[in-house]
């Protein structure tokens, strides 16, 4: 059934309706280095014994480390804490970089200023399609008053702070568009598809967040022009797409592959897949538009060759 990219996005957008907490779940390693990875499939299971579970994909880098190591802490995040989670999101080469973190009573790396955390022994590993379902049983563990971080349809929210509201502003979400010699960088998605190098806009902004996404692909890259603004009204994601030449350099994620529409079939979001048909087109024709819409539909405005005069489209 979800070997369609299309029916495998629209049962993740499915499971995205259940609102849900934050945690990073973390281990050491057998030579004593923290791991951790960002989970919302936490769950309590059992007061007696105290169980709890979290599930990790099969694809994670760390997947060999948590399902034979000894154990691993749940670190419940608070609501200040998105930038922690993003950052155990994303493929940083040091994820613990600044974080003052401290042992656990049995081990494994606790989290500053979470809402709560279970430092546990790995109980059981119940391998389950393309995720482990990793049950720990709890050995120590400690609650705070502080409201925890919430996720909901792919975007945070943070319940306390807006007094019981889902946010009212959609994220900001960035994507650079990496070009070569007619070919565009595409990554892994997380869930066993392609995407655009993409970020959620933080406090810095977006051109700063730009910047920040293109180092991160190791390569050398200017922010290039506006090509396409949309909105995704169920994911309530505003998404904004640069065109950013690349010059040398070897990415440190992703491939390239040529600017036709047959090397985006593994590209899960359908929004996403339209415009990078349209990009192969407008390249083969050699001009180019900027879209304005949402996910399904817009208009592509021409950009404009001589200078832009008051009363036009911009
Ligand atoms: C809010 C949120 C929840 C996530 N939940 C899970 C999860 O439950 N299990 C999982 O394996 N990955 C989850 N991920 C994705 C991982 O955090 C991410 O793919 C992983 O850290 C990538 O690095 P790694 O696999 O190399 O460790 C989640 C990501 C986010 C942003």
């Amino acid at each position: 059934m979800t070997d369609q990219p299309d029916t495998r996005r629209a049962l993740r957008d499915a499971f995205g309706t259940f609102m849900t907490g934050v945690t990073v779940v973390t281990a050491l390693d057998d030579a004593g280095k923290p791991l951790g990875f960002t989970a919302n499939s936490f769950s309590s299971v059992s007061l007696d014994p105290p169980l709890l579970l979290v599930q990790i994909a099969r694809t994670s880098v760390n997947y060999p480390a948590f399902t034979s190591g000894r154990g691993f802490a749940v670190n419940i995040l608070s609501e200040g804490q998105k930038d922690i989670s993003n950052t155990f999101a994303r493929p940083v080469a040091d994820r613990f970089a600044g974080i003052d973190w401290q042992p656990g009573p049995h081990g494994a790396p606790i989290l500053p200023d979470v809402a709560a955390w279970f430092d546990c022994a790995l109980h059981q590993v119940v391998e389950a399609g393309d995720h482990a379902i990793l049950l720990g049983r709890i050995e120590a563990f400690h609650a705070t008053p502080a409201p925890g971080l919430g996720y909901y349809r792919g975007t945070y929210f943070t319940p306390v702070a807006t007094q019981g509201a889902v946010p009212t502003g959609p994220d900001i979400i960035v994507s650079a568009i990496l070009e070569r010699d007619g070919q565009v960088l595409l990554c892994d998605d997380g869930f066993g598809g392609l995407t655009l190098p993409t970020a959620r806009v933080g406090r810095d902004g977006t051109a700063a967040t730009l910047q920040t996404l293109i180092a991160q692909c190791g390569l050398n890259a200017a922010p290039g022009p506006l090509y396409s603004v949309y909105e995704d009204v169920a994911r309530r994601q505003q998404h904004i797409a640069f065109r950013c030449p690349a010059t040398d350099g070897t990415p440190s994620r992703g491939a390239f592959v040529d600017l036709a529409p047959a090397s985006f079939a593994d590209v899960t979001d359908q929004a996403l897949r339209t415009m990078l048909d349209r990009l192969a087109e407008e390249t083969r024709m050699g001009n180019y538009g900027i879209y304005f819409g949402n996910q399904d539909a817009g208009q592509v405005a021409p950009v404009a060759a001589g200078p832009i005069e008051k009363g036009q489209p911009r």
